[in-house]
């Protein structure tokens, strides 16, 4: 839990900094919201004291007795503007503290993030760039506006960004950092098997859970390196990007990425076979009724391939993760599926899914068990695929 201070200055996309307040709560955090005196046109100081379950105010004449102004700031672990309009750039970069919002951007040591919003034109002026680059300078994390639709007629720069988008900008300020400095290799989303020019074997893997995993690991301080596979969602930022397209190639990227790092997750689906060629032209119909037969061949398995590398190579990952995609059968059950593979790929830990056509695959959210190969008892991971992969990722700094 941290103690964050919320700041809320007088725009209309002051209303999304409510839905930002009810994210911070749900996540657990300590949230005392200072809004300024016109946020009251906007947003009613009711709404936020419901919500924060603490007391509001934006005058520094308010409990004077527990001198606001200087204890809200000295005692936050984050400080956060949401929005900040052009007139709080203006007050903040030149240090004036004449309301508690203020005062308490002067009195506190904690990081500071401002999210501008306002209207193109502001946005855009000298005089606010200048105030932004001021601030920027001092530290301060400014979260770049959105380009969109804004409160008139009008869009350009200068939206508040969605505040879903916000919370996840702001998670490496919320997260301990239980693996500053380690570096993390991941493979995520499923390999595509060349057949010809237009055609290829895949899978239905869509790259969540991996992308959750890199920002996860990036957001407890790791320096993430992430192996992306035909992913359906963006690449986290702040992670250093490389692709791969079929086995073959990603286990190329992965032995060419893997020595000097801490930790290898190998999250992507990677297909067990590929067609024996690959046809340089477009296969085509040769007659009304017949269809080619495809021949496949294996493909190497590349997490029993690093772990077996790493016998002799002392640069390869110290821990090493796999997944698995299980369904459980009537000779044995997800779990049962999960301990066998794990015994036989030899790394350290396997987090095990149960899939089908509507689990895991494409879904948000995802139910696993984390399975330790030293014997420790097997840890379940639930719910979206970014809270998952937070729990896989403190298991990891547990076990690094
Ligand atoms: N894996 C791999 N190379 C392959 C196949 C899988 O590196 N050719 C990795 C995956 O990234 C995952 C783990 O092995 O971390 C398990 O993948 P899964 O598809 O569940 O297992 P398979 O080894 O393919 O076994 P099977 O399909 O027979 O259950």
């Amino acid at each position: 839990m941290k103690r964050i201070v919320l700041g809320v200055s007088a725009g209309i996309a002051a209303y999304k900094s409510v839905l930002l307040l009810r994210l911070l709560r749900e996540a657990g955090h300590h949230v005392d919201v200072i809004p300024t005196d016109n946020v009251a046109q906007f947003v009613g100081n009711a709404t936020f004291e419901a919500l924060s379950g603490n007391p509001v105010t934006s005058n520094v004449f308010d409990a004077v007795d527990t001198v606001n102004h200087v204890r809200l700031g000295q005692e936050a672990d984050l400080v956060l503007v949401v929005p900040a309009t052009a007139d709080l750039l203006a007050k903040a970069a030149t240090g004036l503290a004449d309301d508690l919002l203020t005062g308490t951007l002067l009195a506190t040591q904690a990081p500071v993030v401002m999210a501008p919003a306002m209207h193109t034109e502001m946005w855009q002026h000298p005089a606010t760039t200048a105030n932004v680059a001021t601030l920027r300078e001092r530290g301060v994390h400014i979260i770049e506006p959105a380009v969109g639709r804004l409160t008139g007629k009008d869009s350009g720069p200068g939206r508040l960004p969605e505040p879903e988008e916000i919370f996840e900008q702001i998670q490496s300020y919320l997260n301990d950092p239980v693996l500053k400095g380690k570096k993390i290799l991941i493979t995520a989303g499923g390999t595509r098997e060349p057949l010809d020019p237009v055609r290829f074997l895949g899978n239905r893997s869509s790259g969540r859970q991996g992308v959750a995993l890199a920002q996860a690991a990036r957001d407890a301080g790791a320096i993430v390196t992430l192996i992306a596979t035909h992913l359906e969602v963006a690449a986290p930022h702040g992670v250093t990007l490389i692709h791969a397209s079929s086995a073959l190639e990603l286990r190329e990227a992965v032995f060419t990425h893997a020595p000097g790092q801490d930790v290898l997750i190998m999250n992507a689906a990677v297909a067990d076979f590929r067609p024996a060629s690959i046809e340089t032209a477009k296969i085509k119909k040769r007659d009304e009724h017949s269809a080619p037969i495809i021949e496949l061949v294996r493909n190497p398995d590349i997490l029993a391939e690093v772990v077996a590398a790493r016998a002799n190579d002392s640069q390869l990952p110290a821990l090493i993760v796999g997944f698995a995609a299980e369904t459980g059968d009537a000779e044995g059950s997800v779990l049962d599926y999960g301990r066998a593979k794990l015994a036989k790929k030899g790394c350290e830990i396997l987090v095990v899914n149960e899939v089908g056509a509507t689990k895991t695959f494409g879904a948000e959210t995802n139910d696993a068990t984390i399975l330790f190969a030293d014997g420790s008892e097997a840890v379940t991971a639930a719910g979206s695929k970014l809270q998952v992969a937070r729990t896989v990722i403190n298991q990891l700094a547990n076990a690094i």
